[in-house]
Order: structure tokens, then C-alpha cells, then sequence
């Protein structure tokens, strides 16, 4: 006990920041949209159907060219453009994902060496559609602790990777793509307080099948969903010491515009508030979906509640000022 002790007093603290910020927003998406009529014919459903079930009417999907670290490649670069911000500053680089197949264990490893981060940590963050917001809260902590300097956290999904084209429950569902961010120190605090929390005795509501391809019991997420988005970005809002009047934008994980239309109301936003609907023209794209629709939101500046939740259960929300 005296030598843990006396051990601790040899540690030293690295200097933090008073708060933390988002620089920068960017996305990737597939060259290749495909719209509903040829989902459709491979599982029996209809444009019609998908539009009023989830109000998709395209999606992007990858070409063989376009690999996950590819694309989170392309979203990150320009994010760090867009801040200004050298790669070589990068001290770490975070991806939300579950996606990721092939040899390497980790994306994000490949994803500092293309950027040019070579002296970055760099982690892959598994929290399914929640995962940008649990690694937003994850790249503050590190930026006010000192851990890091900045941090570039990509979203990026393959779905095609994961998905039976043939499952009627998912393959309309989810799209291809990433979206990017770089966080930076800030004297205040620009990102604010995580709301999180997860549920795994729902874990097989969103599993791997023995395939690895994800299967989805969707009612059953939907009813999980419609309970918990409300509750956590009211939990979010007060954590953030504001009310929803004060919001510029709402940026849920776009999983179905039914849910994103009941939480909008819930919540009463009111006409001023930019509720992003990116899903339309992007589907589900999983943890790229908050950053890709932060990036679609036309010029909005000023506080924007996101909330992500999917697979695990999982699900986070925080308020942040758009960049
Ligand atoms: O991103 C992670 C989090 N994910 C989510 O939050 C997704 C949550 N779930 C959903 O968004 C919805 O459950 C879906 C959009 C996936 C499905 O919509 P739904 O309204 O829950 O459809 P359902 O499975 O309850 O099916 C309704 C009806 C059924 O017919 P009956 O029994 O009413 O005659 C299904 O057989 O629609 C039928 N159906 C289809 N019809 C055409 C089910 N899938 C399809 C289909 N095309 N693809």
C-alpha cells in the first residue's frame, strides 16, 4: 500500500484542455446510387412500400474500388482540410465501425498510415449505429484530458459487406458511405456531456448470423428505438444546460424517417430547427450516418443535438456547436 503510494507520487499529469470542439465535418459517399425499384425485385417489396416504411428512396453502394478505408480515407482527408489541420498533428484517429472485413484486424490503423497520421494512436470504436456519438464523447475525454492533441474520428460502414441483398427485413434498409469529423481543444466546452448507455439483454434483437451477415428483428428495434431516442436527447439537452428551443439542428442516427419524424415531434421542435433527413437519398448507413448528415445539413451554425442508437443495445447523445 506505502508503494502504490509513493509510486503515485512519480506519475505525472499531462495538461488538459478547458474543452474541446468539433473543427471540421465531411463525408464520403459512393459514386453508385441505386434506387428502390431494383432492392425491391429481389425481396418482393415495392418503392412504395420502402418509402412509407422508412421514407428511403436511394442509397449509395460500394464499388469493388471503394473499400472502407478507402472511404473513411476520403471523408478524413477532407475533414482535416477543412479544419486545417495537418495530418502530421493528428495524435489520434478513431473509427466507428462494424463493417470492417478483411485481413487487418483494426481499419484504423490503415486509415493514419493513408492520412499521413503517422504519429497517431489509433483505435477502432465497435458501438454499431451508436458508434460516432460514443466516439465523439471518447475523443473529448481525450482532447480535455491532454491524451490528445486532435483527433480525426470517421464513421464508416460497408452495410453491402453485411448484408443478405435477399433479407427483406434489412436489404432495402442500409447504405454505403462515411462521414469524418476532427476535434480539436477549445477554451470552452463546444462538445457537451454524453448520455449513453446500453442494453445487452437485447443483443439478439441486431446480431452476426453464423455467416457474419447482420440480421435484424426490426419491429422489435423500432419499438426499442421510438422509447429510448426521445428519452436520451431529452436527457442530452438537459445534461447540455439547454432546451430544444435553443437548438439549431437535430442530427439522430438516420435509421428510419418514422423515427426521426416521431423524436422531432416529441421533442417540439420548433420550424427553426433543422432536422436532418439525410436518409432519403443516403439509407442506413450506420456509424457514418450522424457525421454524413451533419455534413448535409445546408449552412447551419449553432448548437445541434445527435443522438445515436442500433446494435448492442447501445445507445449515446450529446449536444455540440456545429463548426
Ligand atoms: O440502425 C440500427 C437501428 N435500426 C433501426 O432502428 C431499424 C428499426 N426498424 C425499422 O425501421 C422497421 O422495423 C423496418 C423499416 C425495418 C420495417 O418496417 P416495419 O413497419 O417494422 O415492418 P414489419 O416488419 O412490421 O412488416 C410490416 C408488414 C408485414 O406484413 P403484414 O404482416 O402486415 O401483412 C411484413 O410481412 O410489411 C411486410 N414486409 C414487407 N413488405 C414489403 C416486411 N418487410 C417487407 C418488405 N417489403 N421489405
Amino acid at each position: 500500500m506505502l508503494g502504490l503510494l509513493a509510486m503515485a507520487h512519480l506519475l505525472q499529469r499531462r495538461a488538459g484542455h478547458p474543452g474541446s470542439r468539433i473543427l471540421s465535418v465531411a463525408s464520403y459517399r459512393p459514386r453508385t446510387e441505386v434506387g428502390n425499384e431494383s432492392v425491391a425485385a429481389l425481396i418482393d417489396s415495392s418503392d412504395e412500400w420502402i418509402r412509407r416504411r422508412c421514407g428511403i428512396e436511394s442509397r449509395r453502394r460500394a464499388a469493388p474500388d471503394e473499400d472502407l478505408v478507402m472511404m473513411a480515407t476520403a471523408a478524413a482527408s477532407k475533414a482535416l482540410a477543412g479544419a486545417g489541420v495537418d495530418p502530421a498533428d493528428v495524435s489520434a484517429v478513431l473509427v466507428a465501425t462494424m463493417s470492417h472485413r478483411g485481413r487487418a484486424t483494426t481499419a484504423a490503423p490503415l486509415v493514419a498510415e493513408a492520412l499521413g497520421a503517422t504519429g497517431a494512436a489509433a483505435m477502432d470504436l465497435g458501438a454499431a449505429c451508436a458508434g460516432f456519438p460514443y466516439a465523439l464523447a471518447t475523443a473529448d475525454a481525450l482532447v480535455r484530458s491532454g491524451a490528445a492533441g486532435h483527433v480525426v474520428l470517421v464513421g464508416a460502414e460497408r452495410m453491402t459487406d453485411i448484408i443478405d441483398e435477399r433479407d427483406r427485413g434489412t436489404a432495402f434498409l442500409f447504405g454505403d458511405g462515411a462521414g469524418a469529423v476532427v476535434v480539436g481543444p477549445a477554451q470552452t466546452c463546444e462538445i457537451g456531456p454524453v448520455v449513453w448507455g446500453a442494453d445487452g439483454s437485447g443483443s439478439e434483437l441486431l446480431r452476426y448470423d453464423e455467416a457474419g451477415i447482420l440480421r435484424m428483428a426490426g419491429p422489435e428495434v423500432f419499438r426499442w428505438a421510438t422509447a429510448i431516442v426521445p428519452d436520451a436527447a431529452g436527457r442530452a439537452l438537459q445534461a447540455a444546460g439547454i432546451s430544444a428551443a435553443d437548438l439549431a439542428a437535430f442530427v439522430p442516427h438516420q435509421a428510419n424517417l418514422r423515427i426521426i419524424s416521431a423524436t422531432a415531434k416529441s421533442l417540439g421542435l420548433g420550424s427553426h430547427v433543422q432536422v436532418a433527413t439525410d436518409i432519403t437519398t443516403n439509407g442506413n448507413t450506420g456509424a457514418a450516418s450522424i457525421p454524413q448528415a451533419m455534413a448535409a445539413l445546408p449552412d447551419t451554425t449553432g448548437p445541434a443535438l445527435l443522438v445515436g442508437f442500433g446494435a448492442g443495445l447501445s445507445y449515446a447523445a450529446q449536444v455540440v456547436t456545429l463548426p
